[in-house]
């Protein structure tokens, strides 16, 4: 079965508070979604690439993409409908057995091993998977006035990362079911949804979504530590 990659990039960061969407934010001389895209390239560049972008997009440039085989998208209101969006694309090529990965253009940060390692899991695995990371701190559920009203237990309790992926056929269901009041983050949870149990592939902590001012800087010491490594 195919290997096909949608990358949701038509957000716009406000979280981020820049002069521009997160995914043009400069790290290392180009954009974080060059980075991104340079990645994801490095594991699969046998895979179909999918990049959901905004409408007239005036930051994209192809010069950025690696990939021979891709094509752009147009992004919708919402991640879950940039994703849809990128699912109807393919709809004629694709087999209900190809695979679908799909990965936020914010995670710069993600290494090929990790990526490797999901694909592995997702051999043996009949209803997808995803990279994910134990919380570590305590976690705490608050009252809406900013008070803690209890203690959640940090036993079994994850991050979920991306990649996320799962089959072209369950993705596409799973979307098609879910609706814009469900508030779906991420794939798993309209997977989820209908009584699907997606398995967790613990990755690396340091897959980091860009998402606040302070998370450049921090993405920038993650790549340069990550080359280090590399060397060491
Ligand atoms: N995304 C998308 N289409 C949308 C909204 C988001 O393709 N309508 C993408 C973003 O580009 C990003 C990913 O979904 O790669 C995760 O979303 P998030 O981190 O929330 O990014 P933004 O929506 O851009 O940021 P913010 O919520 O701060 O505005
Ligand atoms: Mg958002």
């Amino acid at each position: 079965s195919r290997l096909w990659l949608i990358v949701p990039a038509a957000g716009q960061g406000n979280r981020m508070q820049a002069d521009r969407p997160k995914q043009y934010l400069e790290l290392e001389g180009r954009p974080v979604l060059a980075h991104t895209l340079a990645r994801l390239y490095q594991a699969f560049p046998e895979s179909c690439l999918c990049l959901c972008l905004t409408e007239g997009d005036p930051w994209f440039d192809p010069v950025w993409v690696p990939f021979t085989q891709w094509r752009r998208v147009t992004g919708g209101l919402e991640r879950v409908d940039s994703v849809r969006n990128a699912l109807q694309s393919i709809a004629g090529e694709a087999d209900e057995d190809d695979w679908v990965l799909v990965h936020d253009v914010a995670r710069p940060c993600v290494t090929r091993e990790d990526l490797l390692a999901l694909q592995a899991a997702l051999e043996d695995e009949p209803v997808g998977a995803l990279l994910a990371v134990p919380a570590a701190d305590t976690m705490k559920r608050a009252s809406d006035t900013g008070r803690i009203r209890h203690t959640e237990s940090r036993e079994r309790l994850w991050h979920a990362l991306t990649p996320q992926g799962f089959r072209y056929g369950l993705l596409k269901k799973a979307l098609g079911h879910a609706s814009s009041s469900d508030n779906v983050t991420d794939e798993a949870s309209a997977v989820e949804a209908l009584g699907l149990s997606p398995r967790l592939v613990t990755g690396r902590r340091d897959n980091l979504k860009i998402t606040r001012p302070e998370d450049l800087p921090l993405a920038r010491h993650i790549l340069a530590a990550q080359r280090e490594n590399e060397r060491g």
